[in-house]
């Protein structure tokens, strides 16, 4: 009696072993193969990635009016974002994968109290988020954006609510300054410690 319960118990308990192992190994595998990618209208616009506010956040760079003698191109927050699929690869290949999408939102101060434009909250003096006003999109395909250096650069509206799709920019109004400037294959990971590496 005493030996069949506990070869009973042996059993259970080894089926709940291997069911656990299971679903860890195929949430594994789920999370590791499925990516967000690109996706296009029939005419080629870039259509608004979808569900981008769950992605990997990896900084906030703040370039306010009053520090740009009132006129910032951008003077808000420029929440960024990339695939978490693509961020996956990265960590792993240190190369950012075609397909790879960067999400930059902007997002407004709260109206600020003069001359410098912060405001006083109970944390203290600075600058606090406000409204979404807009995003700007880069997606790596060394094909399709070739003439880019592989990546294509999108505007979806500099005010809420975003565009549905985005036609192409010309590289002289973005690619040229990313392709110049930017630390590693025209991505600003100087501002982004999680990618810096
Ligand atoms: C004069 C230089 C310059 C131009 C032109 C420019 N950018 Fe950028 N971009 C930057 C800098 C610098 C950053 C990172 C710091 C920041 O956001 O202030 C950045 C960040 C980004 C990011 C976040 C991902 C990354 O690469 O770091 C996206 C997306 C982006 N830009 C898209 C665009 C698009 C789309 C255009 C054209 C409509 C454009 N940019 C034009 C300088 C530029």
């Amino acid at each position: 009696m005493r030996l069949k319960s506990l070869v009973l118990t042996v059993s259970v308990t080894s089926a709940l072993i291997v069911s656990a192992v299971l679903a860890q190994s195929s949430n594994g595998v789920k999370a590791a193969g499925k990516r967000y990618l690109p996706e296009y209208t029939a005419s080629g616009d870039l259509i608004l990635p979808k569900h981008f506010h769950e992605w990997v956040y990896v900084g906030s760079p703040l370039t306010p009016n009053a520090l740009n003698n009132g006129k910032a191109n951008f003077p808000e927050f420029h929440n960024v974002y990339i695939e978490p699929g693509s961020y996956e690869i990265y960590k792993k290949t240190n190369e950012f994968p075609e397909g790879t999408i960067f999400f930059k939102e902007l997002q407004l101060t709260l109206p600020a109290q003069p001359p410098d434009g912060s405001r006083t909250e109970p944390s203290g003096r600075g600058y606090f988020p406000g409204p979404f006003n807009g995003g700007d999109v880069t997606v790596k395909d060394s094909k399709r954006y070739a003439t880019t250096g592989g990546w294509g650069y999108y505007n979806f509206n500099h005010h809420e609510p975003k565009a549905p799709t985005a036609t192409l920019r010309p590289k002289e109004e973005c690619g040229y300054c990313h392709m110049a400037s930017a630390k590693k294959d025209e991505v600003w990971t100087q501002f982004y410690p999680l990618l810096d590496k």
